[in-house]
């Protein structure tokens, strides 16, 4: 299962995302938010961080306005490993190489082509399970 979220600046964006990994085959969690309404990133940062950290969903996906603040709070959440990307190749690699399991997405910052390729690269990478990789995640806390 893929956990999703987002802020009124990732609505949008999230809504797509949605239809294309239901269309891939995905199981899809929509924590919220649920509208263009103003609302506090923190609240579904969490809800998602949550979600990944506590095994019910493998992986996660946040999008605001920047994919900043998402990236910051989810963060703060034990065992979450939250990347913001803006390319593929950092997508591919912060899969293979950190084993990130949080994408943080800027809704304002990329067009929707771009973030679900992005997406699609994140979700179809596996971590590369290499000894120095692991050593070097060991090292974060
Ligand atoms: C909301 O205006 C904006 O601050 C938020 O979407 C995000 O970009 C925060 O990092």
């Amino acid at each position: 299962m893929i956990a999703i979220g987002c802020d009124h600046g990732g609505y949008e964006l999230k809504l797509e995302i949605i239809k294309h990994l239901t269309e891939r085959g995905f199981e899809i969690k929509d924590l919220g938010c649920n509208d263009t309404n103003s609302c506090d990133y923190p609240i579904y940062a969490k809800a998602v961080a949550d979600c990944v950290a506590g095994g019910e969903a493998e992986l996660g996906i946040l999008v605001c306005g920047t994919g900043i603040g998402m990236s910051m709070a989810a963060n703060k959440v034990d065992g979450i490993r939250a990347a913001l990307c803006a390319d593929c190749f950092s997508a591919q690699a912060t899969r293979e190489h950190n084993n990130a399991n949080v994408l943080c997405l800027g809704a304002r910052t990329l067009g929707p082509g771009l973030a679900l390729m992005i997406v699609d690269k994140f979700v179809d990478t596996p971590f590369s399970n290499d000894e120095r990789h692991i050593r070097r995640i060991n090292m974060y806390s």
